[in-house]
């Protein structure tokens, strides 16, 4: 395996080579899935929901982020790290905006960072590019925004909606932003604004014909089960391996049955007589 840096994702692109990313919050499992050969870990602001148990994502802090991104990148060998600018950290001002995303690369040891939104955002993408910090961008169904969509709505099905999509990907574009995560719009859709983008998109409920695909990994895994959107398909079905790991371990201390001596220190005859 080698480095998957931030023009590799270009690379990809115009070698037709699907590009794949992964959320990651902590050390263990992202040792393991840059391991496995994932290109990309987003240490997302969904893991408000996933491991921090919040409502939703608005409540993560630029520090819950920094905190996760510095487990992940102890793990990572190979992937491209990048950390999501959570709710408030972009929206006030400049100044602020290069600080926070400066800390996630400086403290949190994050390769670039993400973003939610369009032409809204394009002054505050500039502002960070030109701090030399890499940005990738996130349009569509931003969890960010749920409050304005009232609730999780598939975006862009509309043809105002999907032509302030298609618009917000171009300028993104021209801002300068690596790839564009899509998130939650039509397959077709997606489809229009990949064809029309020199840098590659990423989709996450934006159907096959995205240039990379991303998935929550606890999601992907099996072992969020609050709620599955339509998007997630389970690789795996942790959540059942930890309830009934579980299971097996409380009864199996409550019958004594472990530990037995394969898991257990032994001492000297000599010594342990003088012990009594
Ligand atoms: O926070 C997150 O996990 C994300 C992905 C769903 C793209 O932003
Ligand atoms: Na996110």
């Amino acid at each position: 395996n080698k480095k998957f840096t931030v023009t590799s994702f270009a690379e990809c692109k115009q070698r037709n080579e699907k590009i794949t990313m992964l959320t990651g919050y902590d050390y263990s499992t992202a040792k393991l899935i840059d391991e496995a050969g994932i290109e990309c870990i987003l240490v997302g602001d969904s893991l408000g929901m996933v491991v921090l148990g919040y409502e939703s994502t608005l409540e993560v802090t630029v520090d819950d982020i920094i905190h996760h991104c510095k487990a992940v990148a102890r793990g990572t060998k190979n992937a491209f790290i990048v950390g999501d600018m959570p709710f408030l950290s972009y929206h006030i001002n400049i100044e602020e905006t290069i600080k926070n995303a400066g800390r996630i690369i400086q403290e949190g040891k994050a390769h670039g960072v993400k973003l939610e939104g369009g032409v809204e955002v394009v002054d505050k993408i500039k502002a960070i590019t030109n701090a030399q910090i890499p940005v990738m961008g996130h349009i569509g169904l931003t969890p960010q925004s749920i409050n304005m969509f009232g609730g999780f709505k598939v975006q862009g099905k509309s043809e105002e909606q999907a032509k302030k999509i298609i618009n917000d990907a171009i300028e993104l574009e021209k801002a300068g932003v690596f790839a564009i995560v899509l998130e939650g719009i039509p397959e077709k859709l997606a489809q229009i604004i990949t064809d029309k983008l020199t840098i590659p998109t990423i989709g996450i409920g934006a159907g096959k014909y995205c240039d990379g695909q991303v998935l929550v990994t606890n999601d992907m895994l099996g072992m969020f089960s609050d709620f599955t959107p339509k998007f997630v398909k389970k690789y795996s079905n942790l959540k059942d391996a930890i309830i009934s790991s579980t299971k097996e371990y409380i009864s199996e201390v409550k019958s004594s049955a472990f530990p037995s001596k394969e898991h257990t220190f032994s001492i000297n005859e000599e010594v342990l007589e003088k012990l009594y």
